[in-house]
Formats: C-alpha cells, sequence, structure tokens
C-alpha cells in the first residue's frame, strides 16, 4: 500500500524506519520529512499543519493509509479531513484528540468515569483561580488548558509561584488562547512513566514499556523539554502494573470516549505517576512519545504496517505484537540554547561513524540536507539510539555513538537510563 506519514521529528523517522521494512509498504512518503526521512521515505513539502494540502497530496497519489506523527493535525482535525476524502488515516478524529488537545476536557472525563488522577479545579475566570490556589496551598500545579508545545505546566512549590503563573497565563496570555481556562491540579509525587497502547475504537493492545528523562541536564536538572532520551523496558512498569494501568485507565478511557459519541483510533500515551506502585493518570497524548517512539520502534519485531492499518480498521483483536528481547536506549543531541532559544545551521559531521556501531541507529529531528552536507534546523537534532543485552550495554553504545559524531555547537545529557541502571545495581547488592 502506498502510504503518508505526518511529522517531521525523530519520531517521524523512527516510524517511517520501521515502515520502510515492512513488505505491505509499497511507496512510502512523509510530509514534511527531515534529512534522515529521506533515507528511507520520498520527503514532500507540505507543512504538517496544511490540512488541505495533505489530503490533496494524499488524493494525487492514490495514498491509501496516513499515519499522523504529532497532535497538532490531529486537533487541527487531518484525520476528519482524509475520512471525508474516503482515505484511511491511524490517529483520532478531533474530536478524540480533545484528549490531549483540552486537558479541562479530559480531567472531566478522568472524573466521569473514575479514572485515577490528581484532584483538580478547572477556571475560565482569574479571581474564582486565585482563591482556589489561595484555599489549597502549595506546592501545586498550574496548566494552560490548550495545547502550549509542552511548556503550559508550572509546579508551583510556593502559592506567590502559583499566583504569577495564573497571572502569566490568564491575565499576560503568555500561551495565547491555551490559557484562556487553566487546570489547577494537586502536585503528586512519585516516579514517571509512559504507558502505550494502539486503540482501534473498542480494543486496546499494550505496547512494551518506556521512560522519558523530561529535564535538559544531567540529574533531571534544567528546564523541563519535550524529552532527552528513553529507554524500553522500565523496570518500573511490571506486569501486574500494565494489567493495573489497562484495567483502571486505558480502557475505561476507550469505552468513556465511546460511550461519549467520540471512540478513539490511534495510539493513546499515557502520562503516569507511580508511587507505591499504584498508578495516576498525569497526562493523556494523542500521539507516540517523542523519543519514547524511537526506542519501541527499534525493538519491534511485527510488522508495524499490519498492526497500524488494523487499529485505523478496527481489526486489532486479530493483532500480537513480537518484541526484541534487548534493551533499547535513545539519547537525544539537541542544540545549544534547547530548550531555549538556540541557533539552526550548524553542520553535523561524523553520522555515518555512529551509524555503523553494531546495534545503533541515528534518527534525525531538526535536521536538513544541504549541498550534500546534514544541517541542523531545530531544537532535538538527533535520537542516538542502541540495542544491547541490558540497559547498561545499550547505554555503553549510545554513548559510544554519540562521541563519535562530530558536532560542536551540540550538547546532550549523559545520564540517560540512571534509574534503570541504580535499580539494577540495587537489586544485585
Ligand atoms: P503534563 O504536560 O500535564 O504531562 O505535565 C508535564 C510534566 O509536569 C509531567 O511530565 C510531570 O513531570 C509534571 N506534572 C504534571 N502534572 C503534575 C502533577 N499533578 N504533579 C506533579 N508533577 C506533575
Ligand atoms: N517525550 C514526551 C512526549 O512526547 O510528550
Amino acid at each position: 500500500m502506498n502510504i503518508l506519514v505526518v511529522g517531521s521529528g525523530g519520531r517521524e523517522h523512527a516510524l517511517c524506519w520501521a515502515i520502510a521494512k515492512s513488505p505491505k509498504c509499497n511507496r512510502l512518503y512523509c510530509a514534511p520529512g527531515n534529512a534522515g526521512i529521506a533515507d528511507v521515505a520520498e520527503c514532500v513539502a507540505v507543512s504538517g499543519e496544511d490540512v488541505n494540502g495533505l489530503v490533496t497530496f494524499a488524493k494525487n497519489q492514490a495514498i491509501e493509509l496516513v499515519i499522523v506523527g504529532p497532535e497538532a493535525p490531529l486537533v487541527l482535525g487531518l484525520v476528519d479531513a482524509l475520512a471525508a476524502a474516503g482515505i484511511k488515516a491511524f490517529g483520532p478524529s478531533a474530536a478524540a484528540a480533545e484528549l490531549e488537545g483540552s486537558k479541562a476536557f479530559m480531567k472531566d472525563l478522568f472524573a466521569k468515569y473514575n479514572i485515577p488522577t490528581a484532584a483538580y479545579g478547572r477556571f475560565t475566570n482569574f479571581d474564582d483561580a486565585v482563591a482556589y490556589v489561595r484555599q489549597q496551598g502549595a506546592p501545586i500545579v498550574i496548566k494552560a488548558s490548550g495545547l502550549a508545545a509542552g511548556k503550559g505546566v508550572i509546579l508551583a512549590q510556593t502559592e506567590a509561584e502559583a499566583l504569577e503563573a495564573l497571572d502569566q497565563m490568564m491575565i499576560q496570555k503568555s500561551f495565547g488562547d491555551a490559557g484562556d481556562e487553566v487546570v489547577i491540579e494537586e502536585f503528586l509525587d512519585g516516579e514517571e512513566a509512559s504507558f502505550f497502547a494502539l486503540v482501534d475504537g473498542e480494543t486496546a493492545l499494550p505496547l512494551i514499556s518506556a521512560q522519558d528523562h523530561k529535564a535538559a541536564y544531567d540529574g533531571d536538572k534544567g528546564p523541563n523539554t519535550g524529552g532527552m532520551g528513553a529507554y524500553s523496558p522500565a523496570p518500573v512498569m511490571t506486569p501486574e502494573l500494565a494489567q493495573e494501568i489497562m484495567d483502571t485507565i486505558i480502557q475505561p478511557t476507550i469505552d468513556g470516549m465511546a460511550a461519549e459519541g467520540c471512540p478513539y483510533k490511534g495510539v493513546l500515551f499515557a502520562g503516569l505517576m507511580i508511587k507505591d506502585g499504584k498508578p495516576k493518570t498525569l497526562e493523556f497524548n494523542v500521539r507516540f512519545g517523542d523519543p519514547e517512539c524511537q526506542v519501541l520502534m527499534v525493538r519491534l519485531s511485527s510488522d508495524l504496517v499490519e498492526a497500524l492499518d488494523a487499529a485505523a480498521t478496527g481489526r486489532l483483536n486479530e493483532i500480537k505484537l513480537i518484541w526484541r528481547e534487548e534493551t533499547a536506549l535513545v539519547v537525544v543531541m539537541a542544540a545549544e540554547g534547547y530548550p531555549g532559544a538556540y541557533e539552526k545551521g550548524s553542520e553535523i559531521k561524523n553520522l555515518d561513524q555512529a551509524n555503523v556501531i553494531d546495534g545503533v541507529t541515528v534518527f534525525h529531528a531538526g535536521t536538513q540536507a544541504e549541498n550534500g552536507k546534514i544541517l541542523t534546523s531545530g531544537g532535538r537534532v538527533l535520537g542516538v539510539t542502541a540495542l544491547g543485552a541490558d540497559v547498561a550495554e545499550a547505554q555503553n553504545k549510545a554513548y559510544q555513538a554519540v562521541d563519535s559524531i562530530d558536532w560542536e555547537q551540540g550538547f546532550c545529557r549523559r545520564d540517560i537510563g540512571w534509574r534503570a541502571i541504580a535499580r539494577n545495581n540495587w537489586s544485585l547488592d
């Protein structure tokens, strides 16, 4: 079948890499793609947020399956527009994408269907929000309800910080419309984990576990980012915990969405906080995590196209996924300054030397090819991914590959995988 992947990040490179291996894939396109994706797919110059342009392209090229990477086109209604044109897509409708597009919608769904999460209030009135913060006290979490590129969450340690965040969001409009409504949440502590399931409207098929590293610097210090590295499996996710998450969080959400008249299809990505072995939902995303997708794809042995096509057509009960036993670990290399201001256009050399290391795949994110050179074009630039017999071996290989890449203006965390390694050392004592 002819397939179009929408997006241009490391996640989309990993998806294209896995799709290109499928015997079911005839022609593979990516809009708009990046320099690495161009090795496995034909990149087309249509923005991921140009819904009409994407539908027109899909019609003209006889695309049979569209796989949408990021949340923005989903929230804009790309899947609905494709459906109206008779084109099959993997991803939720705009109504179902509200799970990520509106934290207020998500929290109300949790409340209605008894899905474990932090206690909360939602406010469009500034004075009411201030009164709620004063009543609850700190620490407390302030979230812009709409999409804010992962930046609309303030973990306020003091009441003053919380009030400042409300002022920024609701009065100064730092996040534009996304802050018209805020969700104020109880602060949860514990260990964070990501949980992914493919969903076809009714059936959920859990994927293997992965854990992200959100903070910019070693030791989980510094500002939050989109993710600086990940590994799979995540030891925190025991089979019992995974079952509990399926029973108390994933399946009730899918049933709830169907009951609300917006059945969910696509990847459901739950961000969880685990404390004393019990999961609570921090958020839902309506897409694969980035960089979690990179470690999932290198561990997947089954045919990705078959699985995503089954999810898009309500046949997930026919699919069984097979995964490699090895551990996968990805180190994100980012432009100096990320997640703040950074420069674009610096040259990356020696990528080939990294890619030839056994078990290593370098996924591109913010890159573009120009006159035979690879130049940077974004904040997160590469996802250096390695498979190893255990997390220590995967980590060694990934950093060996990182060290063979010549890119002066880049940086990465040097401690990706530390939690899993600390846990292994502890269990060996
Ligand atoms: P979100 O976009 O809602 O997942 O929030 C981004 C990050 O903020 C999460 O990955 C957590 O690290 C943190 N966070 C969000 N909500 C809470 C909460 N209620 N308690 C503690 N940390 C939170
Ligand atoms: N890595 C976290 C995310 O994709 O939201």
